[in-house]
């Protein structure tokens, strides 16, 4: 089983957006028995917490329903999965802060790397304080990286796409 957490800030707006795009794209790859999906937050603000009513929103009308409560990212969660993918900077920072990170075997870096398209370093940026349209951005950007990401995984389990 390849195990994928994604973490952003309070873990009710990006990266339950992320977890529920790639959910959606590893149920559709029919490989829910090998890749395992799961998000988390850095601050522990919303847990217990559905996600925000505007990334639900977004995410149902394009047909995809996110179903994550807020947690917060623990040291033990570095023995759990096999990619940790920050939605941008700071996160991936205070990823680097926990402890236990320095003797993490696995992927430790910005989900958008998986995305061919994006420059280095790119961010998907916090929607929290901002309109309507922040969350549909959030959306099409954790969408690209996780056809980046699932074609990665896929190439490293050895079943690449068989059409493409
Ligand atoms: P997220 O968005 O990190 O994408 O879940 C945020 C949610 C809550 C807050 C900030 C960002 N907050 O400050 O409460």
């Amino acid at each position: 089983m390849t195990r994928v957490c994604f973490v952003c800030l309070g873990n009710i707006c990006r990266s339950p957006t992320a977890e529920g795009v790639f959910q959606d794209l590893v149920n559709q790859a029919g490989l829910n028995d090998v890749i395992a999906v799961d998000s988390a937050g850095t601050a522990a603000y919303h847990a217990g917490e559905q996600a925000d009513a505007r990334s639900r929103q977004e995410a149902a009308s394009r047909g995809i329903h996110i179903t994550s409560v807020g947690r917060q990212f623990h040291s033990a969660d570095f023995g759990r999965f096999d990619y940790v993918l920050a939605m941008d900077r700071a996160n991936l920072q205070a990823l680097r802060r926990v402890p236990g990170a320095d003797q993490f075997a696995g992927t430790l870096e910005l989900f958008r790397s998986f995305d061919a398209q994006s420059r280095p370093q790119a961010d998907v940026p916090d929607p929290y304080y901002g309109g309507v349209d922040g969350f549909a951005t959030v959306f099409d950007l954790c969408e690209a990286a996780a056809r980046g990401l699932l074609d990665h995984i896929r190439k490293d389990l050895g079943h690449p796409e068989p059409s493409r």
